[in-house]
């Protein structure tokens, strides 16, 4: 990727009917190899708080620790169009907070825009966002922030009533300028009306194949966070295997004395030596 992408070629490849990739990304080495596959999009997630810490939702991840993530991945992928996640409570107490603290993202960071989670209920503070010039992309449908609320991950949309609430809130989120809608966890016929009843780009996780992106977390993909593998995921690696294969070897050796070999050592010349063991300097 030699050019940095914007929203105008995020649109365009949907004018030319090409489907976005887009996939999380946490650090410097998997960026650079995220930009190097042609990934138009990455989104640090606060997903991280699950995936890279350990933690059991994605709750007690901060501001801070994101922008961190963010800093990494754009030195990894400086041309990808880069996406910083509001964390929880970052802009649920005010808009004013929720501009501050978006804007973190694109000052500190080099982001070129954000996400947050909700429809209807958030969308004056996205518009108060946009106004500020920031991008927004919205997130409905299973928002984890929420998962208490929804009684736990489980997919959304799945009757009428409900349905319909997810167009209100998409419309909801249109109007208050987002540039894009993520849909998580939505039957792909309720995704494809949701689509149709909006004209800003719409990407899925675990929404089906009506939506113009795709999204999925790189350790999902690459079998790396082995707690739990929603349905929706296809895995196209076993990185867990490689890595715990080479850690057994690696511990292998040192019990048996097969690390280091002497080409993983540094020598000191004889006459240095020399005069180290007589004490002559
Ligand atoms: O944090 C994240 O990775 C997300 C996706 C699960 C949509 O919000």
């Amino acid at each position: 990727m030699d050019k940095k992408v914007t929203i105008p070629d995020l649109y365009e490849l949907r004018r030319n009917g090409e489907i976005i990739s887009w996939l999380t990304g946490y650090d410097y080495p998997t960026a650079v190899l995220e930009e190097q596959a042609g990934i138009e999009m990455i989104l640090v997630g606060d997903s991280a708080s699950m995936v890279v810490y350990g933690n059991s939702s994605t709750l007690p991840i901060t501001m801070d620790t994101l922008i961190e993530h963010c800093k990494a991945v754009r030195r990894g992928a400086p041309n990808v169009f880069l996406i910083g996640d509001m964390p929880f409570l970052s802009y649920q107490v005010s808009a004013t907070d929720a501009v501050y603290n978006a804007g973190r993202f694109m000052k500190e960071a080099g982001c070129d825009a954000i996400k947050l989670e909700g429809g209807v209920r958030i969308a004056e503070t996205v518009r108060a966002i946009v106004n500020a010039g920031i991008p927004v992309v919205g997130h409905i449908g299973l928002t984890p922030q929420s998962s208490s609320m929804l009684g736990g991950f489980k997919v959304q949309g799945k009757d009428a009533e409900s349905a319909k609430l997810l167009i209100d809130d998409a419309r909801a989120l249109e109007k208050a300028g987002v540039f894009g809608i993520l849909l998580e966890c939505v039957p792909t016929k309720v995704s494809k009306m949701i689509k149709d009843s909006i004209s800003c780009l719409v990407f899925g996780i675990g929404a089906g194949d009506a939506v113009d992106g795709q999204l999925l977390i790189i350790h999902d993909i690459i079998g790396l966070y082995q707690c739990f593998t929603p349905k929706f995921v296809k895995q196209y690696a076993n990185v867990s295997g490689v890595i715990l294969d080479a850690l057994k070897n690696y511990r292998g050796d040192v019990k048996t004395r097969k690390f280091p070999e002497p080409k993983h050592a540094f020598t000191i010349s004889e006459i240095e030596l020399n005069k180290l063991l007589n004490r002559d300097f």
